[in-house]
């Protein structure tokens, strides 16, 4: 959700600018600019739309290729996503050029300050406020990054602001506050970006910046300062992916190649995770065992595809460790007076480590002396920097808005902690959970040979391309599946697509089931329990009632042959791993069917990957 480059060096920094937000497209925007400052002056360019539409403004009006420049995708929150809103924003006169991420909260005060020293908006932003109170300062004489603290000691809510002054042209100055900012660090070059794959191609050593920092970028020096000027403390870090990681690598779309990367993400993921004995040893985990002994609940809290993730967690935590498991909506945990204390173990999943529903979340957490785990893909990201403790996903980067390979990871990452919990509280065996672990190594390949045979599934996306709806059905683990699958389908297709728990078919949903309509069906491994028989009489009950059955049953499970319209067949595993495998012919049933109505897979409408106001 909007995103921001910065860069000063002797490169065309328009090229260098534009390049980098072309990267940031996967965030989501709906409008792009660039401004420069060359010969004293700054020079701007600014469209809605995609970038394709701020490409053609600049081949008719060409900016200066020399100066250094600043640039912005914007997702739009305060003002329609038409031009005079898009980013950068100029201070009255012209002097100073200001992008902007997040939500200024105190904007409509600083508006009215203004206007009473007879400064008006030409836009409808929160972001124009700061710009004209940044000119305001630096017109009376204050050097742009001490403005820039000045000014950001005034503001509330969360804010990345890089700014740029005509007078001053060899400076770039950003503030952070929440909403993601990171600096590449180049030879005689540098960055600045709200993630590091908009300057991967020019340098792969960052730097991590803090809450409430301010950052001085010139070709031959980073200065960091807090908001009142003191030195501050940075971490320096090598990004450990390459630019052949963010290329679609002959795939379509992004999203299609981050599913084919799965066998590897979650073998990556799994990587390294015990000794050579069996045991678990997740030493990114900084809280003691003693500490772990002593938890008497986990609340998981998450996001959109993450969340589906931690409903997955749960049955498998409480299976595993007999510790009470909740497991909440990032948004609505900290507006219920959550019961949390120094004995709660807070977990919480985020892709990006941005989300800022996730982030306020577990700050609230933490101030009622929660202890915070983050299950997380973005190193140097928010939400584990603020955490006592994480678990990183190794996916490598997700670009795709709809999470596919962020997903799975995620699943692998809560199976760890449920088994190394059940280490450390003695709740398994060291051989279960060995077994567990030697089943988790099974799964890559599992995942390799379901897309070797994919193309049933490619078959089914044509056939229902015009179905106006399509359900979801599924029973514990399943369930979470049965979500995800219908989440996807409404995310990429925009199709009307629900996923339910299958035993409350018949106190409600039974009651959408007409002729036709396509309903998939999760069913789990034939196992001790009567899960598997139940599943099947569900499916019995709404194919009597006319609809088409998709089935995803294991490979030799003959039970739902005839109850299947269409079977899908998945690789055998045990019931609490099955959403590894029962996922991934659903996303590319969504990837396959939304490409084929001719959808923009990789940035649907309205989303963004990384949602990072409240
Ligand atoms: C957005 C994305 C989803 C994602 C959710 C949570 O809504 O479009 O794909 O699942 O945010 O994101 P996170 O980065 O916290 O996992």
């Amino acid at each position: 959700m909007c995103g921001i480059v910065g860069y000063v060096g002797p490169q065309a920094a328009v090229d260098v600018v534009v390049g980098g937000l072309r990267r940031l497209e996967y965030r989501g925007y709906d409008s792009a600019g660039v401004a420069i400052v060359s010969d004293g002056r700054i020079e701007l360019a600014k469209k809605a739309g995609k970038i394709a539409n701020l490409d053609k403004l600049l081949a008719d009006h060409p900016l200066p290729t020399d100066g250094l420049g600043i640039g912005h995708t914007r997702w739009a929150t305060h003002g329609a996503p038409n031009d005079s809103n898009a980013h950068p924003h100029l201070s009255r006169g012209g002097r100073v050029a200001l992008v902007h991420n997040g939500i200024v909260e105190n904007f409509v005060e600083l508006r009215d300050e203004l206007a009473a020293d007879g400064i008006t908006m030409v836009s409808e932003t929160d972001t124009e406020v700061v710009a004209q109170l940044l000119g305001q300062v630096v017109e009376a004489g204050t050097e742009l990054a001490d403005a820039m603290r000045a000014v950001c000691r005034r503001l509330t809510g969360a804010f990345t602001l890089v700014a740029v002054d005509s007078h001053n042209p060899e400076l770039v100055v950003a503030a952070r506050r929440n909403s993601p900012l990171v600096v590449g660090v180049g030879d005689g070059e540098n960055f600045l970006a709200s993630d590091v794959a908009a300057f991967i191609e020019h340098t792969r050593e960052a730097i991590e910046l803090g809450q409430n920092q301010v950052v001085e970028l010139r070709s031959d020096s980073v200065r960091v300062t807090t908001f009142d000027g003191a030195p501050a403390e940075v971490r320096p870090y090598h990004v450990d992916w390459d630019l052949s990681a963010a290329e679609k690598d002959g795939f379509d779309w992004f999203m299609r190649k981050e599913i084919y990367e799965q066998p590897k993400a979650v073998a990556d993921t799994l990587l390294g995770r015990h000794d050579s004995k069996g045991a678990l040893t997740l030493d990114e985990i900084r809280i003691s065992e003693a500490e772990l002994r002593q938890i008497d609940k986990i609340v998981v809290i998450a996001c959109g595809t993450s969340f589906y993730a931690g409903l997955v967690a749960k049955y498998a935590i409480e299976h595993w460790t007999r510790i009470p498991c909740e497991v909440e909506l990032a948004s609505e945990f900290r507006y219920r007076d959550p019961i949390v204390g120094p004995s709660t173990l807070v977990v919480t999943i985020s892709q990006s480590g941005e989300t800022a529903d996730t982030l306020m979340a577990i700050r609230h957490a933490r101030e009622q002396r929660a202890k915070v785990l983050a299950i997380c893909n973005t190193n140097g990201s928010t939400i584990p920097r603020e955490s006592d403790a994480v678990i990183y996903t190794h996916a490598g980067p997700e670009v795709g808005v709809a999470s596919t390979k962020g997903f799975l990871t995620q699943l692998v990452a809560c199976y760890l902690l449920g088994l190394y919990l059940a280490q450390v509280r003695g709740t398994k065996f060291g051989d279960e959970i060995k077994a567990t672990m030697a089943e988790l190594e099974t799964i890559p390949a599992a995942i390799q040979s379901l897309l070797d045979n994919i193309q049933p599934v490619l078959d089914l996306a044509a056939e229902f391309a015009d179905q106006p709806s399509v359900l979801f059905l599924g029973r514990h683990v399943g369930y979470p599946v049965a979500l995800e699958g219908a989440l996807k389908l409404k995310e990429l297709a925009y199709i009307h697509a629900e996923g339910f728990a299958a035993g409350e078919l018949k106190h409600g949903p039974i009651a959408l089931i007409e002729d036709q309509l396509p309903v998939f069906v999760v069913v789990p491994p034939k196992g001790r329990d009567m899960l598997h028989e139940k599943v099947v009489s569900n499916i019995q009950e709404i194919r009597a009632r006319g609809a088409r059955t998709v089935v995803l049953a294991e490979e030799d499970d003959h039970e739902v042959d005839a109850v299947a319209d269409v079977l899908i067949r998945l690789p055998k595993v045990s019931t609490l791993l099955q959403p590894l495998v029962a996922t991934v012919p659903l996303q590319v049933f969504a990837c396959e069917l939304a490409s084929r109505k001719g959808h923009d897979v990789d940035q649907p409408r309205n989303l963004a990957k990384s949602v990072t106001v409240e």
